[in-house]
């Protein structure tokens, strides 16, 4: 925890920022919510799932036999029909769900709750003419279209859990998370657009695939008009078989704890973990965050999260929780200098956007492209802002709000993981009186704590290790087949709370600073990767010996990925086979996981620090990748290396620059 002392001594923040008083007195979050929450949090929670529609009430609000959970227990939901149907039947069909922008300028479309229905119950019919069944697993591997949200829901309608996976990864990570849920279809596009460039899709997918005959059927939508290679007997357009079917499907109410889908994240090991999220607790627990932490007002906001739908933030964040409240939402498919470095702000203007939700990373390359930018533009729409994914450094924090917004809007920094399904930790906008760079508080009814190795709380001005003390509705229900590894994960390194794997600070007012991971998982870009996963896609190079791999701080990233790698004694080692060397490693991390894992930086190395006993101390390599004074040395098993290795790192940036 010393490296995580030292960091938290530098976060002393005097600024605090009320909520003006208008905006309380307009806020959905009004006093008293915490202190309700605190005397009875079943109740609290069971009043927030009251605001959904259930075909069927519930018995009982939670059953939990730690580590297991189950919410509203006896109840029947379905989540397609709390997320569109309702509200068309309320009279809201004409409200726009979506205003989806394509990456090519001009290429829009508007999607009201009505055209959504349609489709939805479209695509549902075409899923059980495929052949999909209540709980199958359905792969969706998609660029940020329309059409990816009408899959997603109708696996939802049809009881059938989903299972994502980021258009950015590669085909090999596809195949492994398709075989790992035992899908047997996938549903594509042809490809999407980056950055003016028509990515492939299907052809990974055609790879994934490949000798895998349990995967029979392939539904594609054309997207891009690229050619692609089709199998007739597998591969079925979406326009052929989606949109001739009738538009009317009734829904069956699932279970409480019906799986809703299964979502694959960076664990320890190299193997991604499948957190699987069920029906009610879920949809419950992000559609009270959305309204209470957002401020939805449906009638009048747009509200805009600027992330991939391929990760839980748009999950619970551009799907489920907007879609429950009958949101008008922005679902943008490109990234953020497509079309202009101010596209973003277009698209505020253009739509009059009210809340937008963003990763720090995000607005740290804004910061760096200028304020000019989003100052030639009309961002006065805005009221509320918010940041997700990795801890947001106090400036970056104060140039959102001054820069973005108008320092009028209201900023909430929002902890929460794949595993927790929705926010947990949180500022109430026109309640708390924000700080920069810090979550504040648990959000009313969730519990947290930071904890000491020994696992006792630390006092206020302490950092340690945070955990999660009550179970919540939307929390994972486990790892998809492997029920012995969520507890060993989540619950053995404090008995009976919930382990997230991060550090934390509780600072003088008790208020929680979030201090980035504790484990081997790397944070890049608000992008979960492993370091044991980079390591033997790495270990997997036919050159390769040995290879650690380290996240290391980055000014805009927050980390970025830095390996060190032996290389077989048979391999030649000149500077120019180096050279080559190092790129062909950088594209085989590339195919293996996927572009965000290539490493920023590959030293090649004869040796790596090891204690006496093997281990790699990645600390001391930390230091290295970070330029700071090495560590203590004294365990290595043979001290020199790692004053070699900062010597060759040091020798290679010369070169760089
Ligand atoms: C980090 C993304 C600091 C944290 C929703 C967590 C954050 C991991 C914040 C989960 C925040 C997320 N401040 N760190 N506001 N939000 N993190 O599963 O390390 O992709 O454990 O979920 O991101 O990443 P995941």
């Amino acid at each position: 925890m010393t490296e995580q002392a030292e960091l938290s001594a530098l976060l002393t923040e005097t600024r605090r920022f009320p909520p003006p008083a208008a905006f309380a007195a307009q806020a959905n979050a009004q006093p008293g919510i915490y202190e309700r929450a605190h005397e009875d949090p079943r109740a609290f929670w069971a009043e927030q799932a009251a605001r959904l529609t259930w075909a069927k009430p519930w018995d009982q609000v939670l059953d939990w036999q730690p580590p297991f959970a189950k919410w509203f227990v006896g109840g029947r939901l379905n989540v397609a029909v709390n997320c569109v149907d309702r509200h068309v039947e309320a009279g809201n069909g004409e409200r726009v769900a979506y205003h989806w922008i394509g990456e090519p300028e001009g290429d829009t479309r508007d999607i009201t709750y009505a055209q959504l229905k349609a489709m939805v119950g479209q695509a549902t019919n075409a899923l059980i003419e495929l052949g999909v069944r209540k709980g199958d697993r359905v792969a969706i591997y998609m660029p940020m279209i329309p059409e990816t949200v009408v899959a997603m829901l109708a696996c939802a309608r049809l009881g059938a859990p989903h299972t994502v996976v980021f258009g950015g990864f590669s085909a090999d990570a596809l195949r492994s998370r398709i075989i790992d849920c035992d899908a047997h279809i996938v549903i594509t596009a042809d490809g999407g657009y980056r950055r003016g460039t028509a990515t492939a899709l299907k052809p990974a997918v055609d790879a994934a695939i490949a000798n895998l005959p349990e995967v029979q059927t392939v539904l594609v939508v054309r997207r891009t008009g690229q050619d692609i290679a089709w199998d007739e007997a597998r591969d079925h357009w979406w326009h052929e078989v989606v949109e001739r079917q009738s538009e009317d499907h009734t829904a069956e109410a699932h279970d409480s704890e019906h799986p809703l889908y299964v979502m694959y994240t960076s664990g320890t090991t190299a193997k991604p973990k499948g957190i699987l999220h069920t029906t009610g607790g879920y949809l419950t627990h992000v559609s009270a965050t959305h309204q209470l932490v957002f401020d939805l007002k449906p009638e009048q906001d747009v509200f805009w999260t600027a992330a991939d739908i391929g990760w839980v933030t748009g999950h619970s964040y551009i799907v489920y929780g907007p879609l429950a409240n009958g949101a008008t939402s922005v679902l943008y498919e490109g990234t953020p200098d497509a079309g202009g470095r101010d596209r973003w702000w277009r698209i505020i203007s253009e739509l009059k956007v009210s809340i937008l939700y963003t990763a720090p990373t995000t607005i740290r390359t804004f910061m760096k492209w200028g304020e000019d930018l989003p100052a030639g533009h009309d961002l006065s729409s805005l009221r509320l802002l918010g940041s997700v994914g990795e801890p947001i450094n106090p400036e970056a924090w104060m140039w959102y709000r001054k820069h973005i917004g108008g320092d009028r809007c209201q900023i909430v920094d929002t902890w929460w993981q794949t595993e927790t399904g929705g926010i947990m930790i949180t500022p109430l906008p026109g309640i708390t009186a924000t700080k920069p760079g810090s979550a504040m508080t648990p959000f009313p009814g969730v519990g947290a704590e930071v904890l000491d190795n020994e696992g006792k709380p630390v006092d206020n001005g302490g950092a340690g290790f945070l955990v999660l003390t009550e179970p919540w509705p939307g929390m994972l229900r486990g790892i998809w087949g492997d029920p012995e590894r969520y507890r060993q994960t989540y619950w053995s390194r404090f008995d009976g709370l919930y382990f997230a794997g991060d550090g934390a600070k509780r600072d003088a007012d008790g208020d929680l600073w979030l201090l980035g991971r504790v484990d081997d998982v790397m944070n890049i870009s608000g992008h979960r990767i492993s370091t044991t996963e980079v390591e033997s896609a790495l270990v997997s190079h036919p050159a390769v010996a040995e290879a650690a791999v380290v996240g290391a701080n980055d000014a805009i990233t927050g980390q970025g990925i830095v390996a060190f790698v032996t290389v077989k004694g048979s391999v030649a080692q000149d500077a120019d086979s180096g050279v080559a060397l190092i790129a062909e490693l950088r594209e085989h991390v590339a195919t293996q996981i996927g572009k965000i894992a290539r490493p920023r930086q590959i030293l090649l190395t004869p040796d790596l620090p090891k204690t006496r006993s093997g281990k790699i101390m990645r600390r001391l390599l930390r230091d290295v990748a970070e330029h700071r004074e090495l560590g203590d040395v004294t365990t290595l098993a043979d001290p020199t290396v790692v004053n070699m290795i900062d010597e060759k790192m040091r020798t290679a940036e010369d070169e760089e620059a």
